[in-house]
């Protein structure tokens, strides 16, 4: 087992995250696609007699206890005394507190990656516990990986001023990308039980995905972006193949990871769950497989505290660096580093990016 090394060459500037892109059931048998299709990064067969055979099969697993339970509740706290960091009168344990003005800025799809959140010490202690990193070395078959700089998810439930989002099934992978590329990571620091927050996929549908975008979709509209939504037509051509949305159930301490061409969404609580949703997303993949314009972009960011996409080695996007209010001014609780600095260890910087293996 081993990855191709094909990292991409074409550079890709860092960017604002346009807002949500759809693309649209087409069907063109004499369409080609205008940028170079990328062969797949590893192939991952088996069977392994472990974890790595329902990834194959299903396009995602859950690792029990990739760190303790206690160490959860530790890391969630962490990143519940930086919620409450901002001076507001939000009370964790007060309902009536958890409104929009009482939080920093979170994004619609409820995480939190301004105010270098991204590079808090908590954050980084979290991606370089080695039972986090293990399972990614296993499946990329070396352990010179660097990690993405991605947000953390603090889902308060039932916000009496804020609807829960309806699902947004899509895959983080372009139909211009053959074969396996990504393997995404949620840390879950919560319990997901059936009524909680957690991660939303269909089983399988990775296998399926490129048949769909080969065979219901018009090639030349296919993009680079690593993001595709799936609309009401698109969902059915799986559904009518057997696949079945379930919602990922997983305990404080559990390692959830997914193909990146599984679809899924970000499920919310029912009104049933009290449980705050507490997620960190984490993502490994060789260093290899960076790009050098990749790693320059990836160190720019680094050294700018910003958060960048699911990928690891790959779209180096700059997200959301000065959070905005509603009103489009930049919040005045902009922070420009870490509340806590983590430190600069050997195994932090090769993971980020900054130092070679
Ligand atoms: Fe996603």
């Amino acid at each position: 087992m081993g990855y191709s090394g094909s990292a991409s060459r074409q550079h890709t500037p860092a960017r604002q995250r346009p807002e949500h892109e759809y693309y649209y059931d087409h069907y063109d048998h004499h369409a080609q696609p205008t940028h170079p299709v990328r062969p797949a990064a590893i192939k991952l067969e088996g069977p392994y007699g472990d974890f790595r055979d329902d990834l194959v099969k299903q396009g995602y697993t859950v690792i029990k206890s990739a760190i303790s339970p206690d160490q959860a509740k530790a890391y969630q706290q962490k990143a519940f005394d930086w919620l409450a960091s901002f001076n507001t009168p939000l009370d964790l344990a007060d309902p009536s507190t958890w409104k929009a003005e009482n939080l920093p800025v979170q994004t619609k799809l409820n995480t939190f990656e301004s105010y270098s959140v991204v590079h808090e010490k908590f954050m980084w202690d979290l991606r370089q516990e080695d039972g986090i990193i293990e399972p990614f070395s296993e499946i990329w078959g070396t352990d010179k990986l660097v990690v993405s700089f991605d947000s953390v998810n603090i889902t308060l439930p039932n916000r009496a001023d804020k609807p829960a989002r309806s699902p947004w099934p899509h895959v983080d992978q372009s139909p211009l990308r053959q074969g396996l590329h990504c393997i995404q990571g949620i840390i879950n620091l919560s319990q997901a039980g059936p009524e909680d927050g957690s991660l939303a996929l269909y089983p399988a549908s990775h296998a399926l995905v490129e048949e769909y975008f080969r065979t219901q979709t018009d090639e030349s509209s296919w993009k680079p972006e690593d993001r595709y939504y799936f609309g009401k037509e698109g969902i059915k051509w799986f559904e009518e193949r057997g696949c079945k949305p379930i919602k990922v159930q997983a305990d404080p301490g559990d390692l959830i990871l997914w193909d990146s061409r599984s679809i899924h969404w970000g499920a919310e609580q029912t009104p049933k769950s009290d449980t705050i949703r507490t997620v960190v997303y984490a993502a490994y993949a060789p260093a290899a497989l960076a790009s050098a314009d990749t790693l320059k972009q990836k160190k720019h960011v680094f050294e700018k505290f910003g958060a960048t996409t699911h990928w690891p080695h790959d779209n180096m996007e700059l997200r959301g660096l000065h959070a905005k209010l509603p009103d489009g001014q930049l919040d005045p609780r902009n922070r420009d580093r870490p509340r806590e600095m983590p430190e600069y260890t050997d195994k932090l910087l090769r993971l980020a990016g900054v130092k070679a293996y």
